[in-house]
């Protein structure tokens, strides 16, 4: 992190980018009269502002939305994970709520509708930079990390154990991501190896439904603390549900879904590295932010799919994704879920065989459906692998688990450490598909 990245108590300094001369000169006019802003550069495109933000390093980008080249909404995803210690304000002539949607999606902190006023645009400008100034140290270990090749036992909080860090993710809902992550999660709890079961559908996860566990604390508690996290603390906020699995809730209400940050989750799960052996996280359909951060760092990902067609179309478009993203082949298994041998068998379901083949890869574990078990252990708040074990789906949950332990396993027995992948040149998908085509 380049040491003059940050304001101190120096100038707010902010680059202006508009395709328009005379937009960019107003605005430059109306800044000149405020003593503690300074506007160190202006661009007219996209791209140009994010070369000079990579070299001047701003607090603020003012950014307009429509421009040839690369536009607003592009540019703010790149800087965001290029440079996420400068806050995006942007500017549109159109005011309406999906601009403003599209906006903050892409990672803007703030939305100024064209021109705007004197008094508006210094006040949006002074508390965009001090929402900076309070993330900075959170952003910046997050910078840090990205480029610290280091196993993960050594950056964490924990006490020295080597973490693997499980991703569980399917494009389609209703696959079984969350029946998987919690029984796999439980599965590995074997000979003492500490697991935790992070649900990471911050909007309607449903993880504590299932466990039948009640939230007393959430993932916010831990994000808001995240600059100086400690273990007592971390300890205060995980669930344990009764089979000994701890566990990290999601928010409780939907709209508080927007409070949880992917770049500060992102850095408190690196946090927990070193605490825990494995770390199982059951993630949404979306692939957003939150998901890209976390399959980033994952040292495996799960996508779990069903032997039906639409789910085994998401499932290679997902996997095609991946491996454009560059992941290893390794890192990505799949999981078929809710197999059918009778469907199968009358040419309703696909087979599991057609499945392997098509994706070109065994499945990691093939589980059979079996609503009765499934919905009784859910019942009850138990997992499906504390009963019956020899039986199926529980024997089948068990092979799954056991597969995973050794696929993260080095041949002479000893757990491989995480290897964070390079950070990768943009947070938002289109962006890192442009980025990487270009190779
Ligand atoms: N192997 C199975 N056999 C029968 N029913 C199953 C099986 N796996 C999951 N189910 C059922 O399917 C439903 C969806 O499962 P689950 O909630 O685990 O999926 P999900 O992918 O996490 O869903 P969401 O996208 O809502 O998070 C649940 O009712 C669950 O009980
Ligand atoms: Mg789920």
């Amino acid at each position: 992190m380049p040491p003059d990245a940050g304001r101190g108590s120096g100038k707010i300094k902010i680059i202006i980018v508009d395709d328009i001369p005379e937009a960019r000169e107003n605005l430059k006019k109306l800044l000149a009269f405020e003593p503690d802003i300074e506007v160190v550069g202006t661009a007219s495109t996209g791209r140009e502002g994010l070369a000079l933000a990579k070299e001047l390093l701003p607090n603020i980008v003012l950014m307009d939305i429509n421009m040839p080249d690369m536009d607003g909404i592009t540019a703010t995803r790149e800087l965001r994970r290029l440079i996420p210690t400068a806050g995006v304000v942007m500017m549109s002539v159109q005011g309406e709520a999906e601009y403003i949607r599209r906006a903050m999606a892409a990672g803007a902190k703030d939305f100024l509708t064209k021109p705007p006023p004197a008094e508006e645009l210094y006040a949006t400008i002074r508390s965009v930079a001090e929402m900076m100034e309070e993330v900075r140290p959170v952003m910046s270990s997050g910078m840090m990390s990205m480029t610290d090749l280091s196993p993960a036992k050594n950056k964490g909080l924990g006490s020295g154990r080597t973490t693997h860090l499980i991703a569980v993710y399917s494009p389609q809902g209703g696959v079984g991501k969350t029946t998987i992550a919690a029984n796999v999660a439980t599965e590995l709890m074997k000979d003492g190896t500490k697991v935790l079961l992070i649900d990471g559908n911050v909007q309607f996860g449903d993880v504590g439904i299932f466990l039948n566990l009640k939230p007393q604390s959430t993932i916010l508690d831990l994000l808001n603390e995240v600059q100086d996290l400690d273990m007592d603390l971390v300890d205060s906020v995980l669930t344990t549900h009764d089979s000994g699995l701890r566990v990290l809730l999601p928010p409780q209400r939907p709209e508080e879904a927007e409070l949880v940050d992917p770049t500060k989750v992102k850095v408190l799960v690196e946090k927990l590295y070193g605490a825990f052996d494995f770390i199982v996280i059951d993630l949404s359909t979306k692939l957003d932010g939150m998901a890209l951060e976390i399959f980033d760092i994952a040292e495996r990902i799960i996508l779990v799919m069903n032997p039906t067609l639409p789910s085994a179309i998401h499932t290679l478009t997902v996997l095609s994704l991946m491996e454009e993203l560059g992941y290893p082949e390794n890192k990505v298994q799949i999981v078929l879920n809710k197999v059918t041998p009778e469907l199968e068998r009358a040419k309703v379901a696909l087979a599991v065989g057609a499945i392997e083949a098509k994706m070109k890869r065994k499945a990691l574990g093939v589980i059979p459906m079996d609503e009765r078990k499934v919905l009784f252990a859910v019942n009850r708040g138990t997992s499906i692998v504390a009963k019956e074990r020899a039986a199926s789906p529980a024997k089948e949950l068990i092979a799954l688990a056991d597969a995973l332990r050794a696929s993260v396993s080095t041949e002479s027995g000893e757990m491989e450490s995480v290897t964070p992948e390079p950070s990768k040149p943009s947070g938002s998908l289109i962006g890192r598909f442009l980025n990487n085509s270009k190779k």
